[in-house]
């Protein structure tokens, strides 16, 4: 049976895309850089993980070559800690490297096809009128530092790589940002603080639906083109607090908090994230036959709260528990 070479499963959407590879009884390579998570994932016989870092050539080069399609989602670290310039310049310079070493070890004439995961802060703030993946990208946030790697990509396309390219919208699940900076505060009962400024529109994605995608264009996307991975309402910003309040039956209680506090507390690159206008569409990624399970925030946010309470009472109960080996535990250190 054929490999999949998967970059970045460890992480927030790669450990979703493994689950559903294997459901799909795909044989995977997974890198990591941990031991820990290595030997984690290897628990699965349809799984070898490799531990290797991407930012440096390697023996993991030539796995990388044998296999018939990659997943790569890797990037250094975005997510933890305030975002400075300096963080982000080294961000650039890291992705560029990964990437280059990946890419260039892959071979034409074996390799069926390449799906290169990127985000729609590429695109930036395209205004809110629905826009679908021709409109003039405006980098903004993150987009300029991603901006360098995505803009290479012709380039390894020219050589006759059969790249593919996706850009997730803002991915929701119980997990990364959607969990420390929404679920856990609101939950919490704490005040949910937004930017001053007018509302504005976001396209989200259930992380389940994201690497559902992820996967279908590995199969079906086209080679050169380029699909937003978004579902079919893209909602106010404020809108998925709204949502995640409702589901969790707590009320949502808001605060403005002007620019410069914003700036102070999660750093320029976030800030200008979060003044964006994304109004995108998944005409492109529809046209092929994807198949949403959670259209619309309306119908996947409660989903990610019933497994974010569930994680929650493991998290109370293991402590408890004989030999107990917490949720948290077990989600810091996949
Ligand atoms: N999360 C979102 O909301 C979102 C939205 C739009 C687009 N995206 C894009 O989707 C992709 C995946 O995002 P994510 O949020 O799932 O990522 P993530 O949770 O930050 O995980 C990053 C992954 O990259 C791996 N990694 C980092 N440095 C590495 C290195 N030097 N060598 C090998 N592996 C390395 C990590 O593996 P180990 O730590 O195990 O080594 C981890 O699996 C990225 O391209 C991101 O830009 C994400």
């Amino acid at each position: 049976m054929s490999t999949v070479f998967i970059t970045g499963g460890t992480g927030f959407i790669g450990r979703v895309v493994v689950r559903f590879a294997r459901a799909a009884g795909l044989n995977l390579v997974v890198t990591t850089r941990s031991a820990e998570a290595a030997s984690q994932l290897s628990c699965d016989g349809g799984v070898r993980a490799l531990v290797c870092d991407l930012a440096r050539p390697g023996a993991w080069q030539a796995e990388a070559a044998r296999a018939e399609a990659i997943i790569h989602l890797a990037q250094p670290p975005t997510f933890g800690a305030r975002v400075t310039r300096e963080r982000a310049l080294a961000y650039r310079a890291l992705r560029m490297r990964m990437d280059a070493f990946l890419l260039t070890s892959l071979d034409k004439s074996s390799v069926r096809r390449v799906v290169y995961v990127a985000g729609t802060s590429y695109y930036g703030d395209v205004g809110r009128s629905l826009q679908d993946e021709s409109v003039t990208p405006n980098p903004r946030g993150w987009g300029p530092y991603v901006a360098p790697a995505i803009e290479t990509i012709p380039l390894y396309l020219a050589r006759g790589l059969p790249i593919v390219q996706a850009f997730p919208g803002w991915v929701y699940g119980d997990g990364s940002w959607f969990r420390d900076y929404l679920l856990r505060p609101l939950a919490a009962r704490k005040r949910y603080f937004t930017p001053s400024g007018p509302a504005r529109i976001v396209s989200p994605i259930h992380v389940d639906d994201c690497a559902r995608a992820i996967l279908f264009l590995l199969d079906r996307g086209e080679i050169g083109a380029r699909y937003f991975l978004v579902d079919d309402h893209p909602v106010e910003s404020l809108d998925l607090a709204r949502c995640a309040a409702a589901a969790l039956g707590v009320p949502l209680k808001t605060r403005t908090a002007p620019k410069l506090a914003v700036r102070i507390q999660a750093g320029p690159v976030v800030t200008e994230s979060l003044m964006c206008d994304a109004n995108l569409s998944n005409a492109r990624l529809r046209a092929l036959g994807f198949q949403f399970n959670f259209p619309s925030i309306e119908s996947g946010i409660p989903r990610v709260v019933a497994e974010f309470r569930e994680r929650l009472s493991e998290e109370v109960a293991a402590p408890f528990a004989e030999g107990g080996d917490s949720a948290h535990h077990r989600e810091r250190t996949e």
